[in-house]
């Protein structure tokens, strides 16, 4: 096993994963197909979705951070948790193989999706391919109680065993986020953007706190970052976000939260429930794929796009503006949702010829 440990973000050790900062991308087909509507801000992605090991995603730039201390520790074994289709598990599975680590993942039956494409296909499958060990729970089962007794099995065979926390999402996993904030200032900077806002998609909070975090260590307003709450309501994802954000500047030793602070957080992609698609999620993956040739995912980033989207169409943000939406990976759980994708896609096409 080859790896390099390097003072990351605020001196903390850091495994190399991603070996440089990712492209900063403008999506000019899109804007082109968004001016017919009458909207003129510049529209960037950031591409966390293109990192060198196990299809990349927000994920790494947090283990970055987990896999340095565990590491460190000496541990040789890690065990983590997510739902069935869980990329933060699938990145786990990846980057244990990449550092030579034992890989547990303690996966639960979070969504309700019973086909066979769903609790098969997709991360699940490559968590395979990645050489984890996956453990299955079934619907009511505490993932708690299950690792707790896991843990003692490995330990008992002798292993050093880590814990991972659901979606990497501690003060120490946001620490990449924040890194990352500092990555976009410097870009945006250099093409010379007028950034009014950035999208992404909020799960368990980390990445957004992390971006909180960063932007405000940078002496910047974090009112324009915006989190589209995919797993519960906004009340309780401004809860988790504020916390974390506060506890990773805590960790960072530089500027504090501001004493009375609201994360932006918007919950109106949600749908039904975590993990259940909702038409304009089909409709903003199918808009970026068809104009950009880049590919969302159905849980994550293809619902907060959609919020990107309606914030757009509402006219949010004028000529001059600029918005950068988070593209935070997650793309091997759309062969999890081949069905829900399918019927919605048939006939869309864009014209995006042009001379840039
Ligand atoms: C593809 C993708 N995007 C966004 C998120 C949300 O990140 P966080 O859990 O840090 O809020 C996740 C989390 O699992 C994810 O897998």
């Amino acid at each position: 096993m080859k790896y390099s440990i390097q003072s990351g973000f605020a001196g903390f050790p850091s495994v190399d994963l991603i070996g440089g900062p990712t492209p900063l991308q403008r999506a000019v087909n899109l804007e082109m197909v968004l001016r017919g509507e009458g909207i003129n801000a510049g529209i960037y992605l950031k591409r966390d979705d293109l990192m060198p090991i196990g299809g990349g995603g927000n994920k790494i730039r947090k283990l970055q951070y987990h896999m340095a201390a565990i590491l460190g520790n000496g541990a040789d074994t890690v065990v983590t948790f997510g739902g069935i289709q869980s990329n933060h598990a699938r990145l786990t599975a990846a980057v244990s193989a990449r550092l030579g680590l034992e890989c547990h993942l303690v996966l639960s039956q979070q969504v309700d999706i019973r086909t066979d494409e769903y609790q098969a296909n997709g991360n699940p499958w490559l968590n395979r391919i990645f050489g984890a060990n996956s453990h299955l729970l079934d619907r009511d089962e505490s993932a708690e109680l299950f690792a707790k007794s896991l843990i003692d099995r490995l330990e008992g065979q002798g292993k050093k065993v880590a814990v991972i926390p659901t979606g990497g999402s501690t003060a120490l996993g946001a620490l990449g986020y924040a890194e990352c904030a500092f990555e976009i200032a410097q870009q945006a900077d250099a093409a010379g953007l007028n950034v009014r806002n950035i999208s992404l998609a909020n799960g368990s909070s980390g990445t957004q706190a992390g971006l909180i975090a960063g932007w405000i260590d940078l002496e910047k307003s974090p009112d324009i970052i915006t989190g589209y709450a995919v797993m519960a309501s906004r009340g309780s994802t401004i809860d988790a976000t504020r916390d974390l954000a506060a506890s990773t500047l805590k960790l960072i030793g530089g500027n504090r939260l501001p004493d009375v602070f609201t994360p932006g957080v918007d919950d109106s992609q949600l749908g039904a429930a975590y993990g259940q698609p909702t038409q304009s999620m089909v409709e903003a993956v199918g808009l970026l794929a068809k104009t950009e040739g880049v590919l969302l995912d159905p849980v994550y980033s293809g619902k907060a796009f959609a919020g990107l989207l309606a914030q757009l169409r509402a006219g949010a943000y004028a000529s001059g503006d600029d918005v950068i939406f988070l593209m935070t990976g997650g793309v091997p759980s759309i062969y999890a949702y081949q069905g829900a994708l399918d019927d919605s896609f048939s006939g869309h096409s864009y014209s995006t010829v042009g001379i840039l």
